[in-house]
């Protein structure tokens, strides 16, 4: 593939020849013709959810870390590890991606998105900051490159990415797309649900309410890929290989159960090596439902083992992953209104 050339007089932003990639866009951001109109909404979502990590105290938290298990210590500590590796590594490949995507509405949400993991590599800083003591800080920056799960699964997202940037080539372009999928839509959740776990208890409150922020984010990230595969398979629909998906499917939920395990198993109240498994295959199901190949990856994981987690996560009503998205209540986080559309600039 050809990224998209900055500066291109010839570029034609008609509606009729607008694609979502392969166009011949100017980069002139004409947002008063959308041809995409979902990114017309989304962008407005993604917007209504602006938040500031340091509006969040975390001064109440400082105790209770002391007070938790070792295990939990332990789990806190990892799955900030590895959310600040994806974040990290989102905020620096996501305009890797933007070079190729050639209708300007889409261009503009893939920008506010690499913004938002911005913040969410920012808000990390500022827990580990104000909660872990000094001396373990940069351990938890440094886990991924001495814990072996850890590493793996890591590496196994990087190097998709990587690969596309050493070699950009449709089907590799395609693999990315699913990854970023994958990341936004399932690696995250068992993750997030530990924090929810821990508040149901009354236990790490503030960390719990940043994390809802960055869970009410990737939501729309998750959305967006969605759509974005959806449209490119519409137009290229050999790029995606519906077996290939299904494995990468199937071995980025091979990795988050077993990197669950090793993080969280059986310990914690609330979570066991069952409710695991029942939760990340149902995650994948509706989120394989979503992208359109049809089928069920995992026969009989129907149920949603933390549904009493969703009233913590600020996902109520969309814990059937956000069919209702659009129609979704505006949650009483939200600190801008939302606009009505672009006349409103
Ligand atoms: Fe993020
Ligand atoms: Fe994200």
């Amino acid at each position: 593939m050809e990224p998209k050339r900055l500066f291109n007089p010839e570029g034609d932003d008609s509606l009729e020849s607008r694609r979502i990639i392969g166009g011949n866009s100017t980069n002139i951001f004409n947002l008063n013709n959308v041809r995409y109109q979902w990114a017309n909404k989304l962008y407005r979502n993604m917007m209504a959810n602006f938040w500031i990590p340091e509006k969040t105290d975390l001064s109440s938290d400082i105790e209770p870390y002391k007070h938790l298990t070792v295990e939990e210590r332990q789990a806190y500590d990892g799955i900030l590890s590895f959310l600040i590796f994806l974040d990290s590594i989102q905020t620096n490949n996501l305009s890797n991606i933007n070079d190729y995507i050639t209708a300007p509405e889409v261009n503009l949400l893939l920008a506010i998105q690499q913004y938002q993991e911005a913040i969410h590599s920012q808000s990390y800083q500022y827990v580990v900051e104000s909660i872990i003591p000094t001396d373990r800080r940069n351990s938890i920056y440094d886990k991924w490159r001495t814990d072996k799960v850890l590493f793996e699964r890591n590496k196994y997202i990087a190097q998709i990415y990587q690969d596309f940037i050493d070699d950009p080539a449709e089907k590799k372009f395609a693999k990315v797309l699913i990854a970023n999928y994958l990341l936004e839509g399932l690696y995250f959740y068992n993750g997030f649900n530990f924090f929810y776990n821990l508040a149901s208890r009354n236990l790490m409150l503030g960390t719990s309410e940043i994390i809802r922020y960055i869970n009410r984010d990737e939501l729309t990230h998750c959305v967006m890929f969605e759509f974005i595969v959806r449209e490119i398979r519409e137009l290229e629909a050999d790029y995606f290989s519906v077996a290939e998906v299904e494995e990468m499917f199937r071995f980025a939920v091979d990795q988050e159960i077993s990197w669950t395990n090793h993080i969280i198993g059986d310990g914690i109240l609330g979570v066991s090596e069952a409710t695991t498994e029942m939760y990340t295959k149902w995650l994948a199901n509706e989120r394989w439902n979503k992208l359109g190949f049809g089928g069920k990856l995992y026969e009989g994981f129907d149920k949603n083992p933390y549904k009493h987690l969703e009233k913590l996560a600020d996902t109520e009503g969309e814990g059937d992953v956000k069919s209702n998205f659009f129609e979704s209540t505006v949650s009483a986080y939200n600190q801008s209104s939302v606009l009505d559309g672009w006349d409103d600039f």
